[in-house]
């Protein structure tokens, strides 16, 4: 009998059962992943039953404009851009110049390369860029790049996501320590900078959500703007 404070072993069944039900892959997913093993990426992708909730919220918002924060091999994109109509805009920012590679030839094969634009280069630095070429309001912004500036995405995201859309930040419990007031890892203390923005932001109403699963022991951030 399975209890509640079930490990890690567990976690990953579930995570496989749920998977195999509900967020089954098709060809285009499969060959994302095997084009990201076979080029060495780290396996770091969002688990299935994830990739099937960006899906579901880019969905639920009727998202046309999303902004994705970290592609890797397209993995999160792919998910993400099947949620949007044919006339939809997913841009999506790498800054590893091979792993993008890897990431261009997935989203071709998953025929979304007329809704993906792949940016390659350091996130901080394309955000200037895209605020001189006018771009958004954004429906969704999805932030799961480098996690030290997670907070700083986050903080650009509420300019520029729509009243009513969501921003949703991968990785911010990190095994439980967001917890640690005291721990002086730069992503901690990243993760903690974020929650204090949000306290303190009135144009945005959020909440964080402890997860298990193949992952191990995370958690995800998501924001209402528009409070
Ligand atoms: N969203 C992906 C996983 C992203 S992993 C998925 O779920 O499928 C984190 C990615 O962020 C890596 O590919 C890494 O190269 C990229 N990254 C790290 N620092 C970055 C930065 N400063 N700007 C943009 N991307 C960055
Ligand atoms: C790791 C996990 C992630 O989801 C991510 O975006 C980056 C790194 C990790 O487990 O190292
Ligand atoms: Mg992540």
């Amino acid at each position: 009998m399975r209890e509640m404070n079930a490990g890690a072993e567990t976690w990953t069944a579930v995570d496989e059962y749920v998977s195999g039900m509900l967020a089954p892959h098709d060809e285009a997913l499969s060959a994302a992943l095997e084009a990201s093993e076979a080029a060495g990426l780290p396996a770091i992708q969002v688990s299935p039953p994830q990739g099937k909730l960006l899906h579901l919220l880019a969905r639920a918002v009727g998202a046309r404009a999303v902004l994705e924060f970290g592609t890797l091999g397209a993995y999160s994109t792919i998910w993400l851009a099947r949620a949007l109509p044919a006339d939809g805009r997913l841009i999506t920012l790498e800054a590893d110049r091979s792993y993008a590679e890897v990431a261009r030839g997935s989203i071709d094969r998953a025929g979304l390369a007329a809704i993906v634009e792949l940016r390659v280069g350091p996130a901080l630095e394309a955000l200037p860029q895209l605020e001189a070429e006018g771009a958004g309001p954004f429906d969704l912004v999805f932030i799961d790049a480098d996690k030290v500036h997670t907070p700083d995405y986050f903080a650009w995201a509420i300019e520029h996501v729509r009243p009513g859309g969501l921003i949703v930040a991968d990785n911010v419990v990190r095994g439980g320590t967001l917890a640690d007031a005291a721990g002086d890892d730069a992503t901690i203390r990243a993760q903690r900078r974020l929650h204090d923005i949000l306290a303190a932001d009135s144009r945005v109403s959020a909440t964080t959500i402890q997860t298990v699963g193949v992952k191990g022991y995370d958690g995800f951030t998501i924001g209402l703007v528009g409070n």
